[in-house]
């Protein structure tokens, strides 16, 4: 049986709730003979500050590094308001990010055939719903200097962030798009804005480039960021995969997540640059949804972005492929059971549990394995 080495890091809010049922499956996968996973767990975000007045330790960083693949739950809260910016709890998430190498994060927005009514869209619109959003996840306006707040002296204060790309940002993330799009329905649509920005330029004219030279089989088209958010809700079904920068990825994978019903429902995977000589990549795996401190320790939490986000480990680290279907197959069965967190409740729907719904999802596992 194939061994790994996961690092749980379950953070703040609802990470905690939601990785129990990361757990849950673990240990049903070491049960039954699938893969035996070796575990560690520590801290990150507002309980790392909380520990150690930082938002991720060195130490922690070191065990990232060294894991097979990060699962990663959620960061932040309004306890930690007031804390340091550069101790807030998002600096762990996106130190892992940009340590790790972690620059393609692959989002897909599948509308499961129970959930077509969840969505504050139209039926028509989203049923049947598979879609990708591909996020520029290490550069841009999140990490490019200078980033400050500089107090002018006359009462006034300047706010810098910067927005920033090299061509090879721009390439490789442009290829993954590519690759992606050719496992699927061979359709990329970038998304950027060269009429403002001089990034959005050199992303028009890389993306272009790679396209003529490597990439010709593939249908590409353009879009201006905000035309693209509009077209996201006016008929997502146009779309195959999106790639696109660091914020722009931030805002449209939200808005995405609610085509789908919920952002309890997004999964997502970070992954690094294939090491040629291990033919391994650094890896992270977290739901879209944030720590959600509203509804935190309810036990109301939906698992599911998280159990998916744990199925795209299964897919793109551990080449499990088989594993992370029956994975997905027993999340779809388990809502057309009419199991639902309240989040995506309905009329007519059992409204269940964090535990319930993990169990219950667990439990299909178990029979379609069977
Ligand atoms: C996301 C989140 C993060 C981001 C936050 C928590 C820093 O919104 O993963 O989409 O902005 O990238
Ligand atoms: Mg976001």
């Amino acid at each position: 049986m194939a061994r790994y080495q996961l690092l749980l890091l379950a953070g703040d809010g609802i990470g905690p709730e939601v990785m129990t049922e990361v757990k849950r499956l673990l240990a049903f996968y070491a049960a039954n003979g699938v893969a035996d996973f070796d575990i560690e767990e520590d801290l990150v975000g507002g309980a790392a500050y909380d520990a150690h007045q930082m938002a991720i330790t060195d130490a922690t960083m070191a065990k990232a590094h060294a894991a097979d693949a990060v699962i990663f739950g959620a960061v932040g809260g309004p306890k930690w308001d007031k804390v340091p910016f550069e101790s807030r709890p998002e600096a762990g998430l996106l130190r892992l990010r940009k340590e790790l190498g972690l620059f393609a994060n692959i989002r897909p927005a599948i509308v499961y055939p129970a959930l077509a009514d969840a969505s504050s869209l139209k039926r028509e619109a989203v049923e049947g719903l598979d879609i990708v959003i591909l996020r520029e996840l290490t550069g841009g306006v999140y990490f490019g200097e200078p980033k400050t707040i500089t107090d002018l002296g006359n009462g006034q204060k300047r706010a810098v962030d910067t927005q920033v790309y090299d061509t090879y940002e721009i390439e490789r993330i442009a290829r993954v798009g590519f690759e992606l799009a050719r496992r699927r329905r061979n359709k990329l649509t970038s998304m950027e804005k060269r009429n403002v920005m001089k990034t959005g330029v050199l992303w028009h004219q890389i993306v272009e480039e790679l396209h003529k030279r490597e990439y010709k089989d593939v249908a590409l088209e353009h879009m201006l960021a905000d035309a693209g958010g509009m077209q996201l809700v006016r008929w997502p079904k146009q779309f195959d995969v999106i790639v696109t920068d660091n914020l722009f990825g931030d805002m449209l994978s939200d808005v995405a997540a609610m085509l789908t019903g919920s952002l309890g429902m997004l999964p997502s995977a970070s992954l690094g640059e294939i090491d040629p000589r291990t033919k391994r990549r650094k890896a992270m795996y977290e739901p879209v949804h944030g720590s959600a401190s509203d509804i935190a320790g309810k036990g109301m939490a939906n698992p599911i972005a998280m159990l998916a986000s744990f199925g795209m480990a299964l897919r793109y680290s551990f080449n499990m492929a088989k594993s992370a279907d029956q994975l997905d197959a027993a999340i779809a069965a388990t809502l057309a059971k009419g199991l639902r967190t309240a989040d995506i409740k309905s009329e007519g729907a059992k409204v269940v549990s964090t535990a319930e719904m993990g169990a219950a999802i667990v439990g299909q596992l178990q029979q379609l394995a069977a």
